[in-house]
């Protein structure tokens, strides 16, 4: 089974190219919403909340967890990996794609404060951004607006025109989506910034879970036991979970509340 955990329905973005390549697995997801934005708090505090929820999740049965979170990660993906011994994987900032494909040699990269605060964000950009000009911006407002389910351009086009307009002001040609709520707002973000090219590192974040999970079975030998579900759990309000999930998963969807 492949858990994911996000503070709210952001993950989705990732379980959404999970279910394109791999539509017969069973999956947990769990939405920290009571707890959301992440993106503020202290580190201390988020490694407690991902402590609590992977034990949860490997509880349940979980053989791979995926961080499906990029503050998450930044705050907590070492710590995780150490105290449990299933494979967990984390979001990478997608600097490496965007800086490599620019033309116009300037990026802009969305994520929220901790992920700009966080050790792997500043390696990566370190690494990979040598030449590059790298405009970095929080973006203000928008994981509420995509809790709330407010993704509409005439609902989200003043906050998203707040962060990426100074983004394509300066000519950045290649814009990363750093937090995973942000895909949700995609359409907005492409029509505020019409010259530049998103980029959501999802897919990738997708498609290496699946290989880590497969070569585990392999080496273990272990039995598929997939019947293709889903499970939903969350820490608050489950009504724009519960409506984003069945938006991406045809089957039937098991809920249950973590409010405590
Ligand atoms: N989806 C999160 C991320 O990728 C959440 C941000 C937040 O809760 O502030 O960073």
């Amino acid at each position: 089974m492949i858990a994911l955990f996000d503070s709210g329905v952001g993950g989705l973005s990732v379980f959404k190219e999970l279910v394109k390549i791999a539509p017969d697995e069973d999956y947990i997801y769990y939405s920290d919403n009571a707890n959301c934005p992440y993106g503020e708090k202290p580190v201390g505090e988020i490694r407690e909340r991902a402590l609590r929820i992977s034990g949860l999740l490997i509880g349940k049965g979980a053989d791979i967890v995926v961080v499906a979170c990029n503050t998450a990660t930044a705050a907590a993906i070492d710590f995780l990996r150490k105290k449990f011994t299933i494979p967990f994987i984390g979001m990478e900032p997608a600097i490496k794609p965007a800086a490599l494909e620019s033309e116009s040699k300037i990026i802009g990269v969305l994520a929220t404060a901790g992920t700009f605060k966080g050790e792997l964000y500043k390696n990566t950009s370190v690494k990979y951004a040598k030449g590059v000009t790298v405009i970095e911006r929080v973006g203000k407002g928008l994981v509420e607006l995509v809790e709330n389910g407010r993704t509409g351009y005439d609902e989200a086009a003043a906050a998203v025109k707040e962060c990426v307009g100074p983004m394509t002001e300066m000519g950045a040609d290649r814009i990363v989506l750093g937090c995973t709520h942000y895909p949700f707002l995609e359409e907005v973000i492409k029509k505020c910034a019409p010259n530049a090219k998103i980029i959501n590192p999802a897919p990738a974040v997708a498609k290496h879970t699946l290989e880590v999970l497969q070569a585990g079975r392999r080496d273990k030998n272990a039995e598929r036991r997939k019947t293709g579900s889903l499970t939903l759990i969350s820490s608050g309000d489950n009504s724009v979970l519960i409506r984003m999930a069945k938006a991406i998963w045809d089957g039937p969807v098991h809920v249950e509340s973590d409010i405590q």
